[in-house]
């Protein structure tokens, strides 16, 4: 088994699409390890994202990933990295292929609703920013 992390993001919030994403995400056979809502500060959405940090696009991703409440969750499932990315679609929807979740819910390449960790060694990290270790226990389910 393996995990990966990923945040519906504020548009994903505001949108009231959590239940749609997540419905997808199960439909997919991810299970939810960890799931909570909270709203990142400019500097917490700064940090999470300090690989970035030399972008052009840096400021307003993280004006954006602040902006409102997010919900981050550990996920589970045989190869979860890549299999989440699959599900998800390209970062910009214009390019992701039909019935992915960025393609069927995202505006553009800065709000795309979701994050997926980019490999195995970043889901640990970036779970690690939003969740203790008695938070990633599984409970067999
Ligand atoms: P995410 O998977 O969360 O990781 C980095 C994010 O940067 C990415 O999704 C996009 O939302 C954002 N991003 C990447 N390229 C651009 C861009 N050209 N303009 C705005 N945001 C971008």
């Amino acid at each position: 088994m393996e995990r990966t992390l990923t945040i519906l993001k504020p548009d994903c919030v505001r949108k009231q699409l959590i239940g749609a994403v997540i419905d997808k995400i199960e439909r997919a056979g991810f299970r939810i390890v960890a799931m909570k809502k909270t709203k990142l500060t400019t500097e917490t959405a700064g940090a999470f994202y300090a690989v970035h940090r030399e972008r052009p696009f840096y400021g307003e991703l993280v004006e954006f990933m602040s902006s409102g409440p997010c919900v981050p969750m550990i996920l589970e499932k045989e190869n979860a990295v890549e299999d989440f990315r699959k599900l998800i679609g390209a970062t910009d929807p214009a390019e992701a292929t039909e019935g992915t979740i960025r393609k069927l819910y995202a505006d553009s390449k800065g709000e795309n609703i979701v994050h997926g960790s980019d490999s195995d060694e970043n889901a640990g990290i970036e779970s690690s920013f939003f969740f203790s270790t008695e938070d990633a226990v599984r409970v067999d389910n």
